[in-house]
């Protein structure tokens, strides 16, 4: 008998930052759960070859898009584009992140304000244009944060308090959605393999080192570390589950 419960084929999911990394690592466990996916990233060459790929190895009807997720009118062509060629949206996954290295008596506020449009007002805008759609026939909404969601961090001020607000704001969108049927929880990786985790490693002195010692699991996490809750928030599994947020992060923010 197939178990029905984890199953999403037929669902549409769009995953922003689908191109690599941890979005890549989702978008791979959707396609692979029966999803049909959108990649939305800044870099829309990857993002097309992506979904070719994911078209070619599953059974999931994909397409790739370049998308600036900060862009007004690209986020509303993103949700326009999606309608036409799938008809429904069911599964918004708001991943695209960046971490802009600066202590805060020198980052500048273009810098704060792009840290923050990225991570936390692109989760707002899309969730929104997403609500009409996801509210026909109940919707999931994943958000990603960060172990500086919960920890603070003198390096990445802008980011730790972006990633900090997807929290607040995934709980709040999570209550104001219920009744409409839309669970919206966030996950709060540790620290994984990335472009992201590289940069980290290259602009953060002794951080391999420190992440090795602090991680109970004492390794890094992958990104297809992330595809099993992802899967989880994405299906009928966590229909009674909403403005939560879930650590994957190998025991780090508890020990
Ligand atoms: P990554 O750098 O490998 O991938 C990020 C993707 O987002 C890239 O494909 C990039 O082109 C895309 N992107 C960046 N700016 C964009 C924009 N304005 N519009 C659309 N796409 C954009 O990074 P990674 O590590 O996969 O990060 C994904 C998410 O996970 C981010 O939100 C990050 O903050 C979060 N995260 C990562 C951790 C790690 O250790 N790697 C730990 C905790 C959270």
């Amino acid at each position: 008998m197939q178990n029905t419960l984890f199953d999403v084929t037929g669902r549409v999911a769009v995953v922003t930052g689908g191109a690599s990394g941890i979005g890549l690592g989702i978008a791979t466990a959707l396609a692979r759960a029966g999803a049909n996916v959108v990649i939305a990233d800044l870099n829309g060459t990857e993002a097309e070859a992506v979904a070719q790929r994911l078209a070619t190895e599953t059974s999931s009807e994909t397409m790739g898009l370049a998308v600036d997720v900060t862009s007004t009118e690209q986020a509303e062509a993103l949700m326009t584009k999606t309608l036409e060629r799938f008809g429904r949206l069911d599964i918004l996954v708001n991943n695209a992140g960046i971490g802009i290295h600066c202590r805060p008596e020198e980052m500048t506020m273009e810098q704060w304000d792009l840290n923050v449009a990225v991570n936390l007002r692109s989760v707002f805008h899309l969730s929104k244009l997403a609500y009409d759609s996801l509210r026909e026939g109940g919707g999931k909404i994943i958000n990603i944060g960060s172990m500086y969601s919960i920890f603070g961090a003198g390096e990445v001020p802008a980011y730790a308090a972006s990633k900090g607000g997807v929290v607040q704001l995934t709980k709040s969108l999570a209550v104001a959605w219920a009744e409409q049927d839309i669970q919206v929880n966030a996950i709060l990786p540790g620290w994984i393999n990335t472009g992201l985790g590289a940069q980290g490693r290259r602009e953060m002195e002794g951080l391999n080192e420190r992440v090795l010692a602090r991680t109970p699991a004492a390794r890094w996490g992958e990104p297809e570390d992330l595809a099993g809750v992802a899967v989880f928030l994405a299906s009928d599994a966590s229909k009674f589950i909403t403005g939560v947020s879930i650590p994957v992060d190998g025991g780090y923010s508890v020990a």
